[in-house]
């Protein structure tokens, strides 16, 4: 039993099955990728998160905060490549721990990252909707409250929930229907609509940065560091620590490039490429955001769903922006749902096609080439999520589970490096004994930061994985069965 638990799949097989293929399209450029990365990263956690982080943890130290999470990042983003590039598949994480630690550590990691991107779509659709009824608010245009809030949410930092009073987040439902029926259709256009709103929301981080740097007040950068209050997370280096953990959320969604790895012209090329480079772009401009941002405000006042906005609404001369700013926002968010859903519904091909779930999540649509079913799915379960919880909540448990597959990938490139030092690398991750543990060390001590009742639902959460699998997965291997 323990044995079948911990048999690996042959990388030669997954690489196969990609030769073989998939008939998913193959489309995209190294360009395309990086775009695509990019597209999945902007988005709820520099538009909404970034002024929790400063109010309550870190203060101006918030630059160190995106430093130390784009170098937990970086590290398994060189981890990631070096898998991506070496067994170019649609799994991600989960063929890449398949391929390594054996089937059941593959099912966590694969559940996991149901987490990360089946949970982003739903948590992004929240904050989208946040800024999408303040717009309509400008607009003249009241929807009620009752009918855009989460009817859920939890109390404190015990794990149950209680009724809000609100009915249900219809516009958050209502984008994600819209997001899942574009990739439903079809890879080559979901990635030109992906570019152009990449490039509408790359523009107003740009303006923000270029525009704010002259409103930048010193003085409110000291003291840079503030002093801790007493307890562990608020201010000081834990705070910092802390708000790592919060705006680590602002950088998932690099690694769903490497699920696109089927659909990719020269992936051995163009996956480390798109992994790194939109990786490297968002790290600098997250840190710059975030060093003009808590320059223009006192970061006590930051507390706020839209800190962006909140700077520019401070300075007379910065009014014009808010509007472009908040469209901008909203446009950035779009993406970010559009990337996690095409990556969520990859996933279950992958997992489907290992038959650890059931057939039809392999589906591919006769005329669109697309996982049609996992898409319906991903939008259908999502849309529900979505409507009923609010942001913060499901903002902690999508990076837990995506800190946990980082922490995994890291250790399964040391292990691959040993046990088949053979296999040919396009791309090596660089020092891999530094690279890897330090990924490992810095995404868990992330995961820590996090905190208990996050700790809890991601137990929770791999509780009824598990389940799943011997309920289903197990029976229904075809790496079992093979054998
Ligand atoms: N990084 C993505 C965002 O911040 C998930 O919205």
């Amino acid at each position: 039993m323990a044995s079948q638990l911990l048999a690996t799949k042959s990388i030669a097989e997954l690489q196969r099955e990609d030769a073989s293929g998939s008939q998913l399209n193959r489309a995209l450029t190294a360009t395309q990728l990086t775009l695509l990365g990019i597209g999945g990263i902007i988005g709820t956690g520099i538009f909404v998160l970034t002024g929790t982080a400063a109010a309550n943890h870190a203060g101006p130290a918030l630059t160190l905060s995106f430093i130390i999470a784009g170098l937990g990042c970086t590290f398994a983003g060189l981890c990631y490549a070096e898998f991506a590039a070496m067994i170019p598949v649609s799994g991600s994480a989960y063929s890449y721990s398949y391929a390594t630690l054996g089937e059941a550590v593959a099912w966590f990691i694969g559940w996991n990252l149901v987490l990360e991107y089946l949970f982003a779509v739903a948590t992004v659709s929240v904050g989208w909707s946040g800024y999408a009824i303040s717009l309509l608010d400008q607009l003249g245009i009241h929807v009620p409250r009752a009918l855009a809030s989460a009817p859920l949410d939890s109390v404190g930092d015990s794990l149950h929930l209680v009724l809000t009073g609100a009915i249900i987040n219809l516009p958050a439902m209502l984008v994600v229907g819209a997001i899942a029926t574009i990739c439903y259709i079809g890879i080559r256009q979901t990635a030109r609509f992906n570019s152009v709103i990449v490039t509408i929301k790359v523009t107003v981080v740009l303006l923000f940065i270029l525009f704010g740097v002259s409103h930048i007040n010193t003085a409110n950068w000291h003291p840079y560091i503030p002093p801790n209050t007493g307890h562990f997370g608020h201010f000081g280096w834990s705070g910092v620590l802390a708000a790592s953990g919060v705006i680590f959320f602002a950088y998932i969604g690099f690694d769903a490039v490497s699920t696109a790895a089927q659909e990719t012209r020269d992936p051995q090329r163009a996956m480390p490429i798109g992994i790194l480079l939109s990786l490297v772009i968002c790290t600098i401009l997250y840190v710059v955001v975030a060093g003009v941002l808590t320059g223009m405000v006192d970061y006590h006042e930051l507390d706020v769903a839209a800190p962006v906005a909140l700077a520019l609404d401070r300075y007379d001369s910065l009014h014009w922006l808010g509007i472009p700013v908040k469209l901008g926002a909203v446009a950035g968010m779009t993406s970010v749902m559009l990337v996690m859903t095409l990556a969520q519904a990859r996933i279950f091909f992958a997992m489907a096609r290992d038959g650890l779930l059931p057939p039809f999540f392999g589906r591919v649509h006769p005329k669109f080439r697309t996982p049609s079913v996992g898409t319906a799915v991903t939008g259908i379960t999502a849309a529900v999520i979505g409507g009923l919880f609010p942001v913060k909540l499901l903002a902690e448990v999508v990076s837990i589970g995506t800190l946990s597959a980082f922490v995994t990938v890291c250790i399964g490139v040391l292990i691959l490096r040993r046990t088949r030092p053979d296999l040919p690398r396009p791309f090596r991750a660089p020092w891999p004994w530094f690279t890897c543990s330090a990924g490992a060390v810095v995404c868990g001590a992330m995961m820590y930061s996090l905190g208990p009742p996050t700790w809890w639902r991601l137990a929770v959460w791999t509780l009824i994985g598990f389940l799943v699998y011997a309920l289903y997965g197990y029976r229904h291997s075809r790496l079992r069965a093979a054998a």
